[in-house]
């Protein structure tokens, strides 16, 4: 075959005819793990997600060659590293979480469900540090400066002082970023910013990726520190998270439930500190309040009627206090209801058959509902004793210890009926102690299996811990 430039001159075969322009090519990129392909497939190729795949338009690169000039690596005792003081948010909270307060030209990623509150931990993150005397920006593709400002009056501190920029392209936002050279900003949305060179629709992986990453990329180079806020999608994960979790420094979690006035901060990464601290905050009339007492709270909350007991639950290296409520009730449904808010569910189901199966106490085809009350969520093996417990009490209709004071409790349960041992007992029991709790039943020579727990707990008797 040939290719005829028209001029009637030479003829050009056409597989040495190399177009100048770039052409723009087409990839299928996966909305939940980003996996690219050239074709649509139904399922993913790579974490077969259903229906995930959207098309994205990229130009090639101009074809030139790439640089191979090697690199002179050097010695780590030979780099320059800067240290800096860490920035405080003036919330302690945050700053706790962070690791001790914001380190200058870190990026710090911060996910939540819709309405969870992060605008407003942000704004009032920013207004404390402007009232501090440090230059900050907020840019925001969700709301608009007006409504920014609404929210703002109701907050404490100087976030009426924090500079605004209401703004979607992502280019106007780094022209913006370079131009202002704020020391912290916030960017809120990651999912609103949109690069204009790239076809697919704000949010998508590609465009999360890419505003991401020239963020970053601004914020190291200018030593910008940037809270970049994220939603989570239905299933609770950060949208495109394995995009974003590698590029960033610290990635915060947060969680609760709208209705509920607690929230919980936690850290899933953090380059600069532990990931095992948690954050208590309160949502009230003038923006987020922080809890530092937070067992102190949920123990006063804590009834003493059958179906409740109190969880020493560890978040972290903090022993927290929260109790769970139990209900068992006759059900018409098959199969049968099972809730659980704030526990994992396959934990509820594997405590239910254990506490059936080696315990005596069968819910059989009632519905159970467990509960963490106040909103919060624990995610350890510690909880199982206190689910096993309560929801023993909310069965039999009997009030754990004899209802004169709340029954506190942690331990696993194992699939043989056992107890076994769990993190930090030590801190647990002391924190139970600290509020008056007794008896406090926890895996021991006594209390070695579920079994004699149970009789402990609803015989009212004193059980010594491990
Ligand atoms: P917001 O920070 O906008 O959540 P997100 O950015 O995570 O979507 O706030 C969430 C909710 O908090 C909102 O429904 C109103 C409520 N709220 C208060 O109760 N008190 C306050 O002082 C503020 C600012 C908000
Ligand atoms: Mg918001």
């Amino acid at each position: 075959m040939t290719f005829a430039d028209g001029g009637g001159g030479e003829n050009v075969r056409l597989a040495t005819y190399v177009p100048r322009v770039p052409k723009p090519t087409t990839v299928f990129v996966c909305s939940a793990c980003a996996t690219e392909s050239a074709k649509w497939h139904g399922q993913c190729p790579g974490c077969g997600a259903w229906n995930a795949l959207a098309e994205e338009t990229r130009t090639a690169p101009n074809g030139r060659a790439p640089s191979r000039r090697a690199a002179r690596p050097v010695r780590l005792a030979e780099v320059q590293a800067e240290r800096h003081d860490r920035l405080s948010t003036g919330i302690g909270e945050l700053d706790r979480i962070l690791g001790g307060g914001i380190v200058p030209g870190s990026l710090v990623l911060i996910g939540g469900s819709p309405g969870i509150g992060k605008s407003t931990l942000t704004s009032m993150a920013l207004g404390n540090l402007q009232g501090a005397g440090r230059r900050t920006l907020y840019v925001s593709g969700e709301e608009s400066a007006a409504q920014i400002r609404l929210r703002a009056e109701r907050l404490p501190g100087a976030a009426l002082e924090v500079p605004v920029l209401a703004e979607t392209d992502l280019d106007t936002v780094l022209a913006t970023l370079d131009a202002e050279r704020p020391e912290v900003c916030v960017v809120d949305s990651v999912q609103t910013l949109h690069a204009a060179d790239l076809t697919s629709a704000a949010g998508s992986v590609g465009q999360v990726r890419e505003v991401a990453d020239r963020i970053t990329r601004l914020a190291k180079a200018r030593n910008i520190a940037v809270l970049l806020v994220g939603h989570v999608t239905k299933e609770g994960a950060l949208a495109g998270p394995r995009v974003l979790e590698h590029l960033v420094d610290c990635v915060l979690q947060f969680e609760g439930e709208r209705e509920r006035t607690y929230r919980t901060l936690r850290a899933l990464k953090n380059r600069f500190g532990s990931t095992n601290d948690v954050g208590v905050f309160e949502m009230r009339q003038g923006g987020l309040v922080e809890v530092a007492d937070a067992s102190a709270r949920f123990v006063g909350e804590a009834t003493r009627a059958p179906g409740s007991v109190v969880l020493a639950a560890m978040e972290g290296s903090r022993p927290l206090l929260v109790e769970v409520q139990a209900l068992v009730s006759p059900s018409e449904l098959v199969p049968p209801r099972r809730v659980a808010n704030g526990i994992d569910r396959n934990r509820l189901a594997l405590v239910l058959a254990v506490l059936g199966r080696h315990a005596g106490v069968g819910v059989g085809s009632a519905d159970v509902f467990v509960n963490v009350a106040g909103g919060v969520r624990v995610d350890e093996p510690g909880a199982d004793l206190a689910v096993a417990l309560a929801v023993a009490s909310a069965a039999r209709g009997v009030a754990l210890g004899g209802g004169e004071s709340p029954v506190a409790c942690f331990g696993e349960v194992g699939l043989t009926g056992e107890l076994r041992s769990v993190g930090h007992p030590d801190r647990r029991l002391a924190e139970a102690r600290k509020f008056g709790l007794s008896p406090v039943i926890a895996p021991g020579e006594a209390t070695a299996t579920l079994r004699q727990a149970l009789k402990v707990a609803l015989g009212g008797r004193q059980a010594r811990a491990a």
